[in-house]
């Protein structure tokens, strides 16, 4: 029960990643087990879904028309489940949906602009944050916590090919637009905070516009361009960026950053070794990313970088509250152990204060997307919360949503919430809480 044809192998036209067709509301829905009582909220995912029948040889699975996957569940109920294409100007966010400033909007990387949708995933409007946007924003914005804002790297498409650091301020409104000024032209797809620093992250994938112009994804794999991470200083405009070459390599998604204390920066990401080189459709099949630190040490210049885990992931999340700040707990979709065709295939919870990791294996035919961490009402430590992934199940081509207790993932799931089809695998999704 493929949604297409195809004519070549694009095998992110096939299996789960095959878009569905309908959009639909299902509100009679099977529960095993028992939802927690403190979850009463949407939990809400975004990814690619075209439906405009694309050139398989072309098409790329970053480029699909984004589609929301929602599950809204209050005191121990799941009330609904539904579908609902994204709708904006041009290109419709395809990669992230996030809860600020009492609304939610779903977002993505290069020139399209967030579209906020409503509670029941309806897309509203594309003038984001009440107006204040005037240029792309990000795939992925980092929240702090201690102000409220909601912090940016993003393309500025206007001025060439530049990029801008973007802060939204707690109220929904842009109140800070900065250039950073780059040499090259590097694809630049997340970022992190500290205290006192943006991470920009300026690796080893630039825009190709000769793959632009042969109609590909214009992101390629680029040998000749330094690998670096840069620290732009939050609370001092005029203060210099602070650049740290390193090997090559790519970063989409950092799992946090944080100063320690002795003021240097760590960071903890997924890193690729390769991607986008050979591969003009997607991720993984180049290199499988693990699970690395780098150390910053702000007075030498200098980056240090050790692998904290040989076991391939992506998707990593973390407390919502912790961005920029020491994190002791963080999750992942584990990928199995294929270089060519990811599993998707688990859930692994790291502990970075015992430097080890837990895995729950998501069973036989069966295989994740992001793990989102939702803490508990009144949670005593970091870790006391959910983990809340949507599940496809290849035996009957349908998906589930799971919620594990993320401080005892060894007891298997609490309650896994049966959708009546399948949520192709995509990109990223919150939980925004009812009140
Ligand atoms: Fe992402």
């Amino acid at each position: 029960m493929l949604g297409y044809k195809t004519k070549t192998d694009n095998p992110y036209l096939q299996d789960n990643y095959a878009p569905v067709p309908e959009q639909i509301k299902a509100t009679d829905l099977e529960v095993v087990g028992q939802i927690p009582h403190d979850l009463t909220g949407l939990f809400v995912r975004n990814g690619p879904n075209p439906m405009n029948n694309p050139r398989p040889a072309r098409y790329h699975w970053f480029a699909g028309q984004g589609m929301l996957h929602g599950v809204r569940l209050e005191a121990g109920k799941a009330l609904w489940y539904r579908n609902q294409s994204v709708k904006g100007n041009g290109t419709t966010p395809n990669t992230h949906v996030i809860p600020h400033g009492g609304k939610i909007y779903a977002i993505v990387e290069a020139g399209g602009a967030p579209v906020e949708i409503d509670q029941n995933l309806k897309s509203l409007s594309d003038a984001p944050f009440q107006g204040t946007l005037n240029k792309g924003f990000t795939a992925h914005a980092k929240l702090d916590a201690a102000t409220g804002e909601l912090h940016g790297v993003c393309y500025d498409f206007a001025r060439g090919y530049r990029l801008q650091h973007i802060v939204v301020g707690s109220d929904d409104r842009v109140r800070q637009s900065r250039v950073i000024d780059l040499p090259g032209k590097p694809m630049v797809h997340d970022c992190a905070i500290t205290e006192n620093y943006v991470l920009v992250f300026d690796l080893s994938i630039t825009f190709s516009w000769r793959r632009l112009v042969r109609g590909y994804f214009p992101m390629a794999w680029n040998d000749k361009h330094q690998a670096r991470i840069g620290l732009l200083n939050r609370k001092n405009a005029s203060a210099e960026t602070k650049w740290f070459d390193i090997d090559p390599c790519y970063i989409f998604h950092p799992v946090n950053a944080f100063e320690d204390a002795a003021g240097n920066v760590i960071l903890d990401a997924m890193r690729y070794q390769r991607l986008f080189d050979e591969d003009r459709n997607g991720p993984f099949t180049e290199s499988l990313p693990l699970l690395t630190r780098w150390q910053l040490d702000i007075a030498k210049g200098t980056a240090g970088e050790q692998q904290l885990d040989d076991k391939a992931a992506e998707f990593p999340r973390i407390h919502p509250g912790l961005e920029g700040q020491a994190h002791r707990f963080g999750y992942a979709l584990g990928l199995g152990e294929s270089a060519v065709k990811p599993q998707f295939s688990s859930i692994i919870k790291y502990d970075f204060t015992r430097n080890n990791s837990e895995v729950y294996e998501l069973g036989t035919d069966k295989m994740g997307a992001e793990p989102v961490f939702v803490p508990a009402d009144q949670a005593e430590s970091e870790d006391q919360g959910y983990l809340l992934s949507y599940v496809f199940d290849r035996r009957d081509d349908k998906s589930s949503l799971l919620i594990v207790n993320a401080q005892d993932m060894a007891a298997g799931a609490v309650a896994e919430i049966k959708l009546p089809q399948r949520v192709p695998f995509g990109f990223h999704g919150s939980w925004v809480p009812a009140h």
